[in-house]
C-alpha cells in the first residue's frame, strides 16, 4: 500500500467530471486500498479519486477514520437515486485546507453503486453519512463544497486564498 498525494483547490482535475469505472480490475482495487490508507492518514472521513488526481468515479468513506472496520465504504460509480429533507452544517475538505463553511445537503439519501467485487450495492444514509456521500459524489462531478457557497462567500474565499498563495 502507498500514500497518495492529495491535490488542492486550483488543480484542474478537481474541476473535471470523472469518468465511470468500466472494469474493476487489480489497478482499481489497489487504487481504492491506497485511497483508504491516504484518507485514514490525512485524517479524513471521505476521499474521492479526483482528489488523488485520478479522474474516475470511485470514493472511499469511513466515519470512524479507521477505528471500526464496519464503517469503511468503498463505492465504485456511486449515484444518488433519492434524496429528501435538508441539513445545514459546517463542512471541510482535504483539498481545501483550512476552510470550513456551512453547506446545505439532503438529510437522507439512497445511493446506488458497486463494491470492489462488482456487486451492486444500495445504501440508505442520513445525517453525516448522507453529507459525506453528497460531498464525495460532488467531487466526481468536478465540484468542491466551496462551489456551493453564496457568490459573496465565494468571492471572499477567493481573495483569501489568493492572499495566502501570495505569501509563499
Ligand atoms: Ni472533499
Amino acid at each position: 500500500m502507498a500514500l497518495l498525494e492529495i491535490i488542492t483547490i486550483g488543480h484542474p482535475t478537481l474541476a473535471r467530471r470523472a469518468l465511470p469505472v468500466e472494469n474493476i480490475n487489480q489497478e482499481i482495487v489497489e487504487l481504492a486500498r491506497n485511497m483508504v490508507e491516504t484518507m485514514h492518514q490525512a485524517p479524513g472521513i471521505g476521499l474521492a479519486a479526483p482528489q488523488v488526481n485520478v479522474g474516475l468515479r470511485l470514493i472511499t468513506i469511513d466515519l470512524s477514520v479507521g477505528e471500526n472496520r464496519d464503517d469503511l465504504i468503498i463505492m465504485v460509480n456511486p449515484e444518488i437515486i433519492e434524496a429528501e429533507g435538508e441539513q445545514v452544517s459546517e463542512e471541510g475538505c482535504l483539498s481545501v485546507p483550512g476552510i470550513y463553511e456551512k453547506v446545505a445537503r439532503p438529510l437522507r439519501i439512497l445511493v446506488r453503486g458497486h463494491n470492489l467485487d462488482g456487486r451492486e450495492v444500495r445504501l440508505e444514509a442520513s445525517d453525516l453519512l448522507a453529507r459525506v456521500f453528497c460531498h464525495e459524489i460532488d467531487h466526481l462531478d468536478g465540484k468542491l463544497f466551496v462551489d456551493r457557497l453564496s457568490p459573496l462567500k465565494r468571492r471572499l474565499l477567493r481573495s483569501r486564498l489568493k492572499k495566502e498563495q501570495g505569501k509563499t
